[in-house]
Order: C-alpha cells, then structure tokens, then sequence
C-alpha cells in the first residue's frame, strides 16, 4: 500500500515537473514577447493564469522552483545585509574625452601601442551610448543565471542575484535552440531605471512623505540593493548588455569582434544599447556622437555620452588596461547639463493636493540648450539639508525631470550675513496654519477651499494630465476662477459663449473654440481620460488605464470596494484605500452626479466603437525627430484606436519616422514593415478617421 502511494506520487511529481518546465517556458516566451518585443501574444489574464498554476505547481513541489522560474521575477527573499564578492575579471572603468581632438588622441595611442596591427582593425570602433546607470554583471552557467553582482569597486561587488532576478527584460535561462549553452558567461552591462518609472517612483514617495531620488541612476541603485527583492521587483528596473566578463563558450567560436559579440548578446535574449554601430574614421566617430547627443532626449532612459570600442576583440586583449582603464575603449562624454546662476528667492506653491512645493526663482540661465529660470526644491527637508538661501549662488542640474534639481549653494561665493530659509507655516494663498502629517516630508494645506488647492484640481482636470482639453489656456481657466464663475471642473461646461466674450481680451473665435474644445471634450472622454482628471490622490494615468480597463463605467468604480480593488495589477493598499476615499467624500460624490447631469459620464469605450476608429488594432511606432511632440502624437494615434509600440518587431502595422529615425528605421526596413512621414500619418488619421463605418 506504501509502496503503491509513493509510486503514485512519483509519478505525479514527474508529471508536475514537466507541467512546471512547459510553463516556465510558456511564461517567459510571453514575458519576453510582451517586455523586449512588445508584441503579447496572450492577455494579462491568460498570462496571469499560467503564472498562478506555476506558483501552485512550486509551492506542491518546492523542488520544482528552478532558479530560472519566472516565478522569482516577484521577489521576496529578504536578506539581513548584502553579501559581497570578488568579480573573477575585474570590472575597469572608462577613460573619458570631452572633444573631437581628445578622441582622436586617444585612438593614436591605441595605434601606437600596437604597431604591428593593420589600419583596418584599429579603425573600426564599436559605438553605443553610454548609459547612465548602475553597472553590473550577471554570471550564466550552463544557461542559466545563477549569480548577479554590482561592480562595486571593480574587484569586489554586492551580490544582488535576487534582485537581478526581478527585472523583467533579462533571460533568467538563456534564450536559443543551442544544446550547449556557454558553460560560463559573464554579460555587463547597466541597470537602468526609465525617466518614466523613475518620474512616477518620485511621484509616490512625496505622496508617501518619503525621500525623493535625485536622479535616475540614484534611483536605480537603491531599488537594486535592496535586501527586499519584492521592492526590486515593484520598481520596475531594466539591464541593457554591453559586454561580458570571463567566457566558457565550449565549443562555439569566440567571438571576433564587438559587433558579432552584441549580435550574440541580443540573440542570448538581451536588451542592447540602441544605436549601436561601427564607425571607421573621426568623422564617422564624430557625427555618431553629435547624432546621439541631439537625440537623447527622444530615449527613455538617461545617457551620458558614448561609448567607443575597438571592434577587433584579438587586439583589444593586446591593448589590454591601464591601472584604472582599457586602452581599447574611451567614453565621449557630453558636456555636462549643470550650470551656476542666482537663485533670486523661494516661492512657494501650492498643488492639487494641498503640498507645498518650494520653488526656486532663478537669473535665467542656458542649461544643456535650454533657458532654465526655475529649479524644484522639493521639500523643506531638501533645502535644509542643501542649507540653500535666498540670494545665493546655487548649482542647477537637469537630472530625469525635465524641471531642473538644485544640486546645492557655491558657499565660496554667498554674500555674507544672508539668514538661512524659513519654511512658512501658514499657506501663502490662503493663510490657513499649514500641516506636516505624521512620516511625511510635505507641508500641507489641509484647508478645502483654499482658492489655490481648488484652482490647480481644476486646472488639472482640463489638462494634458486629465481630460487633456485642446485649446483651452490655463491663464482662461485662472481668470474664470477668479472672477468667480468657475468653482468647480463641472461648471466650466456651463460657460457660455456670451459669457466669455464680456472678459476683456476674449474675442469671439477664441470663445467659440473655449466653448467648442469643452464640448468635445465632454463627449468623447475616455473613461480612462475622466478617472485621471479627477485627481484622486495616488491615481495617475497608468493606474487610471487599469482602473478603466477593468471596470466598464464609472459607476462600477464608484461601488467597487478595497478588496475587490486590490485585485488589480499594480494597485495596492495604499492606492485602493485612496480611491475609496475619494469616492465616500461627500463633495466629490456631489461633483460626480454633476458630471453625471451635464452628460460627462463615460462608459468604456465597446469593440465596435474602437474598432471603427482609423489604427483601431493597428501597432504604431514613432522615431526621429518629429515636429510635434511625441507625447502629443501618441494621444492622436491611441484615440484613433493604435498600440503605441516601443520597439521595431515583426508585427508593427507602421513606423513613423521623423527626422534623423536611426537604427529603428533600419530595422523597419529589413522587416518590411511600412514607414510613414508625418504627413503621410496624419493624411492616414484624416481619411479613415472620416470614413463612415
Ligand atoms: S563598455 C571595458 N559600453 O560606464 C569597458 N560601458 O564610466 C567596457 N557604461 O564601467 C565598458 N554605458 O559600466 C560600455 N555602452 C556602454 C556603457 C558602458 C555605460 C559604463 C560602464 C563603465 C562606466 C565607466
């Protein structure tokens, strides 16, 4: 009888097993379609429900948990201190150039140092921008990652492996048909954190009272050395591949160049720099780097100049290092976006919410192209640990916001006797006493109707943040609310033309579109457009997609409670318990059966509806240089019915391409995917967004 029982069990565990292997295979195809490739092939939900069955799978037969599962992707090891360990080749840093002279200095003496190579191979150089971030190395053995370390000081780094385990675009197994995966390899590259993600984590933790990362690669780095890899895993952190550390490939051919090298990295399933290609000469190497640096701001993620590196990898192990860098790769720095000007005085503002954000008024002054005359200073933590004071000298950066930070006051140069900052107590608009709630760094204005709380929830209603508005200017708003007709967002859609035309200055075509962008606006809100514009604390447009593309009307929102809430991805107890709050507010339920009233009442949009749009299901791209604002582009190609994507794959339906398109526009072609320029796109809008369905 024992003996049937463990046979059965033996045999339900071989077939748990393979159970378990299809769907870690499963998963991670899905993962990489929907994270590298942008292109999911399943929904959340079928996703979801792969993934539930694995975790049962693992938690029947812990064995089962492989080091490659997909389940490790969520975290949860806690560790009491991060081990460190030694890097088996050591990890240099770059030596930098700052001009075109310096560049060709440094490739001379490349030449110099091996006279014996040919002009060809000390000629080509690999170049790929270079990223700002945190450098680390993930070690696969037989395929699969078994270790991850920071670079640490280049000898020794943190061991980081569960954390590393959490970032969704690297293979947890090496990706391809190879019966024999490198025995050993070692592949570097940087830890990245989006301007995006970095933008919304900086979002949270002012609403949470917590301290604000100064810059993406700040941010980076504490969300990887976290001894918590759950909190990793929520911070949503990208590796990009530049390189690797020692190889065991077995039998395969060691790679001759850099080019061949990352050719094999992205095949492995990485995620490589973007852009990357040979240059031959100091032209080449020269208009490679003005074109990156004229369009990093087009990436998502921070850069800081570009990389350059001997192509022919034989004669890179000739060159070899120097005590602190390689001889055979430099890094081109860009010339940095920090400036020093006055800082005139701190004013304070006060936001939707009540905060007070202190703000720092400069002498203008040019900053990375740009004329800057304002700086955030977050907080009065921020300016009492910069100890920054009115009429100082101060150093502003552009770090991931496009609102510069002030890195700190040039005490070399502060005029004597100037006293330290006092943060007011009370709200500069209102003169209510101001509130610091208990683990928060924000001061509040806690006051309901303080004229500036109500303004900015209104303003935010109507803007690009909200129900993003057309045409109408936020100085019209102002002027509405403070001559007292405008209270609330629901009584802007009762203003009148004739109404608008007695303001001084509104003549009747701009009160006839003021009129005419409301109405617009009123009936073809999105819901996902409405819930955003509301302003309910912690709820941005990300959450507000997630809110809309659960429930069908606001309606089910409003009923909706904490736990069936806290169902939904990404939302936590935090966020559910606010947007409870917000819908058992008596005022805002009042606002919302105003909405209700005046027709503002949304109801997701149904298939046939987005399928008569004109791109309804078709997969966009835009690259380049475009004369409109890309953001402003995607809104256009998304009402018409369009995935926007991020990257060139197979099933993109167009690509749009501006000015100086790059590698995306190479890839495109050789897929044979369709390419559009702006006109073309917008013609494309016109005649099928009027055609009649
Ligand atoms: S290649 C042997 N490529 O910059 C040198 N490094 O400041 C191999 N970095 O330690 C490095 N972007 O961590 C290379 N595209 C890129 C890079 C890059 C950033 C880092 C790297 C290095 C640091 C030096």
């Amino acid at each position: 009888m024992t003996q049937f029982s463990l046979l059965e069990s033996t045999d339900e565990h071989a077939r748990a097993a393979r159970r378990a292997e299809k769907l870690r295979k499963e998963l991670e195809r899905h993962n990489r379609l929907y994270h590298q490739l942008d292109a999911p092939e399943i929904t959340d939900e079928a996703y979801d429900a792969l993934f539930r069955e694995l975790v049962e799978l693992e938690e029947t037969f812990p064995d089962l948990r492989t080091l490659d599962s997909p389940t490790r992707r969520v975290g949860g090891a806690v560790l009491s201190s991060l081990e460190t360990r030694p890097h088996r080749e050591r990890m240099y840093g770059l030596d930098n150039v700052f001009s075109a002279e310096e560049w060709a200095g440094f490739q001379q003496k490349a030449f110099r140092a091996l006279p014996e190579a040919s002009p060809e191979v000390m000629s080509a150089w690999w170049a790929d921008p270079k990223l700002d971030g945190l450098a680390c190395e993930l070690t696969y053995e037989n395929g699969i990652l078994v270790q991850a370390l920071t670079r640490g000081d280049g000898e020794v780094g943190e061991v980081v492996t569960e954390s590393m385990r959490t970032v969704r675009n690297l293979p947890l197994r090496l990706n391809g048909k190879d019966a024999f995966p490198p025995r050993r390899l070692e592949v570097r590259g940087e830890v990245l954190m989006f301007r995006k993600e970095f933008e919304e984590l900086n979002e949270r933790q002012t609403a949470l009272g917590q301290k604000r990362f100064a810059n993406p690669r700040n941010a980076a780095a504490g969300s990887l050395r976290q001894l918590d890899s759950s909190v990793t895993a929520a911070r949503k952190l990208r590796f990009l591949a530049y390189g690797v550390g020692e190889l065991d490939v077995q039998y395969r051919k060691p790679w001759e160049t850099y080019e061949e090298l990352m050719k094999a990295l992205s095949d492995y399933g990485f995620e490589t720099p973007p852009q990357g290609r040979l240059c031959h000469n100091l032209e080449e190497a020269e208009s490679y780097y003005r074109y990156v640096e004229g369009t990093r701001d087009l990436l998502p993620f921070e850069i800081d100049g570009v990389v350059y590196k001997l192509n022919n990898r034989e004669a890179q192990r000739a060159l070899g290092f120097t005590a602190r860098a390689p001889r055979f790769a430099v890094a081109w720095k860009f010339t940095a976006r920090r400036a020093e000007t006055r800082l005139r005085r701190i004013m304070i503002q006060v936001g939707r919410t009540g905060v007070l954000t202190p703000v720092a008024e400069l002498e203008p002054v040019s900053l990375g192209g740009v004329v800057v005359s304002r700086a955030t200073l977050h907080n009065e933590d921020e300016i009492r640990r910069l100890d920054v004071r009115e009429n100082d000298t101060v150093v502003i950066q552009r770090a991931g916001d496009v609102i510069p930070d002030v890195v700190g006051p040039v005490l070399e140069k502060r005029p004597e006797g100037l006293p330290p900052y006092e943060f007011p107590r009370t709200c500069p608009v209102c003169g209510v006493p101001v509130r610091r709630l208990k683990g928060e760094a924000a001061w509040r204005c806690l006051n309901m109707s303080c004229p500036a709380v109500i303004m900015r929830s209104i303003v935010h209603f109507v803007s690009k943040a909200g129900l993003d508005v057309d045409g109408i200017g936020q100085k019209w708003v102002e002027t509405l609310i403070e001559s007292g007709r405008v209270k609330s967002p629901a009584d802007l859609f009762t203003v009148t033309q004739k109404e608008l035309m007695s303001y001084e200055r509104m003549g009747e075509i701009s009160a006839v579109n003021f009129v005419s962008a409301l109405e617009k606006a009123r009936l073809s809100a999105s819901l996902s457009r409405f819930i955003a514009a509301l302003g309910i604390r912690l709820v941005g447009e990300q959450t507000a997609r997630t809110l809309a593309g659960h429930y069908k009307n606001m309606d089910e929102l409003c009923a909706a409670d904490v736990e069936e809430l806290l169902q939904l991805p990404d939302i936590g107890p935090e966020v559910a318990g606010s947007i409870r709050a917000f819908f058992e507010n008596s005022s805002n339920r009042e606002l919302l059966e105003r909405f209700r009233e005046l027709g503002l009442w949304p109801q997701r949009q149904d298939k046939t509806e987005t399928e008569a749009a004109a791109l309804s299901g078709k997969k966009v791209l835009f690259t380049g240089t475009l004369s409109r604002p890309r953001d402003e582009y995607r809104r256009m190609a998304e009402a018409q019915g369009a995935n926007v994507a991020s990257a060139v794959s197979r099933n993109l339906d167009y690509l749009i391409a501006g000015e100086n398109p790059g590698s995306k526009l190479v890839k495109a072609q050789e897929l044979g995917i369709r390419v559009l320029d702006e006109t073309a796109f917008l013609k494309l809008l016109e005649t099928k967004a009027s055609r009649p369905e």
